[in-house]
């Protein structure tokens, strides 16, 4: 296979999005745009990524650098058009031979797959080759003038577009790929005259025809190439997102009642054979294994849960939350940082924060981990079987052994042996007939009174 680089160009102002963070640092499916560009860009193989970014947005730069390293970032300053922005990469491809791919960081659901046809059309003999996609409204568009074999001729964006062009719907989504020799011998001929006074990158595929190449193009759904340059849009983008994925899921063997109401990161993991109910949200790093089931309103984050576990309804799983084989967390239960082992149950009301729950372990409603001393947090350890009754306050750290019974209401700040009953709490009195004869007392004084 050739070599491939990318180039991911960034530097737009973002303006319409009229927010102080970046455009291209907003997130779809709970990952930044820009980190699903430089995705996108690592599933087709290339070897060299370098990310174009704006002198007005350092966050960007900054955000690109550590992750691809300080070489991958080139500035472009001030932005005169898409051409120029290709060019600012120049430099940081120096040495380079194969073939320059240039996509977008704010076009968010662009993946591998759908840029995989350029490459399958340079293998075939295309010099250069265009993503194009048919517009539901091309108005904004640049449109693919094309030949009677279907190669292309060139690209006229809207505004320099005359009346037989803009009948086109054929639009250029801007993604194209070709030899970096060829790319940029070709930018060094782009010039500004047109109606937006920039160097547009689209000129590169008439003055290749010009010179004799041939110029291919692939199309790709509309939704894949969509572009983001509002908060509305970036909405749209993040149902597609969504829809996609339900569909991909359930495609899978994943069952949902309510698959518009269940809502996925980009690195959500379910297996087949799981069952989510509605309302249910899945932020970043979860797992969850065959056979599991997730009921109504749970929130999810950094989760495992594993085979047969039963969530929710109404749980909170945090970082860290590692629910066993076959256990229960029910209504109002948050887990932080807890390994729950097989068969497990915390059924109600309860806060599981820094420690572990031993297999088979029944956790009463009411029952706190009081993890944090307002400086530090310590570990909560409770053995197999045991059994801690409502209520119940384990001041960490604490070690509750295998199969011990904690007394409903007792505050635990000691470890309690395997097998043993810890209780703390006051011990009961009764006073016999006290409440009847205060009752009396009290009926009286008010007939006192009414006379
Ligand atoms: C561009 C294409 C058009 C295509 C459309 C698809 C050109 C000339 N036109 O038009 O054919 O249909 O995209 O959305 O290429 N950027 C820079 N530096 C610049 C200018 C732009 O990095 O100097 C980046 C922007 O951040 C943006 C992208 O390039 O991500 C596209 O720029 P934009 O000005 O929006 O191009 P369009 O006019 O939409
Ligand atoms: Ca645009």
């Amino acid at each position: 296979m050739t070599d491939r680089a990318a180039v991911i160009l960034a530097a737009g102002q973002g303006t319409r999005m009229r927010s102080p963070t970046p455009k291209v640092l907003h997130r779809v499916g709970g990952r930044m745009m820009l980190d699903r560009a430089i995705d996108a860009a690592e599933g087709l193989g290339c070897t060299r990524i370098v990310v174009v970014a704006g002198a007005h947005s350092p966050q960007v730069a900054a955000h690109a650098k550590a992750r691809l390293g300080e070489d991958a970032v080139a500035i472009q300053d001030p932005p005169l058009g898409t051409g120029h922005a290709v060019r600012a990469a120049e430099a940081a491809l120096q040495g380079f031979e194969g073939d320059v791919v240039v996509t977008y960081a704010d076009t968010p659901l662009l993946d591998a797959h759908a840029v995989t046809p350029l490459f399958e059309a340079r293998a075939a003999g295309a010099d250069l080759a265009v993503l194009g996609f048919e517009a539901a409204d091309p108005a904004p568009y640049g449109r693919l003038v094309r030949d009677r074999d279907g190669s292309l001729k060139r690209i006229v964006e809207a505004k320099d577009a005359g009346p037989e062009e803009l009948l086109i719907s054929a639009s250029n989504s801007g993604v194209l790929a070709g030899p970096a020799s060829l790319m940029f011998a070709l930018l060094s001929q782009v010039k500004n005259e047109n109606a937006k006074g920039e160097y547009y990158l689209t000129d590169v595929v008439g003055l290749a025809c010009e010179a004799g190449k041939r110029v291919a193009v692939a199309f790709a759904p509309e939704a894949k190439v969509m572009g983001v340059n509002s908060q509305a849009e970036l909405a749209i983008a993040e149902a597609e997102f969504q829809r996609a994925r339900r569909r991909a899921l359930m495609d899978a063997g994943v069952s949902m009642i309510a698959p518009d109401t269940v809502f996925f990161s980009w690195d959500t993991e379910i297996e087949p054979g799981v069952v989510i109910e509605p309302n249910v949200v899945f932020a970043e790093k979860v797992k969850v294994e065959t056979g599991a089931v997730i009921r109504a309103f749970c929130h999810l984050e950094g989760a495992h849960v594993r085979s047969g576990a039963l969530i929710g309804p109404y749980a909170r799983l945090r970082p860290g939350a590692d629910i066993g084989e076959d256990a229960h967390i029910g209504n109002f239960v948050e887990v932080k940082k807890v390994e729950v082992g097989k068969g497990a149950k915390a059924n109600h009301l309860a806060y599981l924060g820094d420690g572990r729950v031993g297999a088979g372990a029944n956790i009463g409603a009411g029952t706190i981990f009081c993890n944090y001393d307002g400086f530090d947090k310590h570990f909560t350890d409770i053995g197999a079987g045991a059994f801690i009754g409502s209520n119940s306050a384990l001041v960490a750290p604490v070690k509750i052994g295998d199969g011990a019974y904690i007394g409903s209401g007792s505050v635990v700040t000691k470890e309690v042996s395997p097998d043993a009953l810890a209780l703390e709490r006051g011990p009961q009195i009764e006073k016999p007939g006290w409440a009847a004869r205060f009752r009396t007392m009290k009926l009286a004084a008010r007939g006192a009174k009414s006379k």
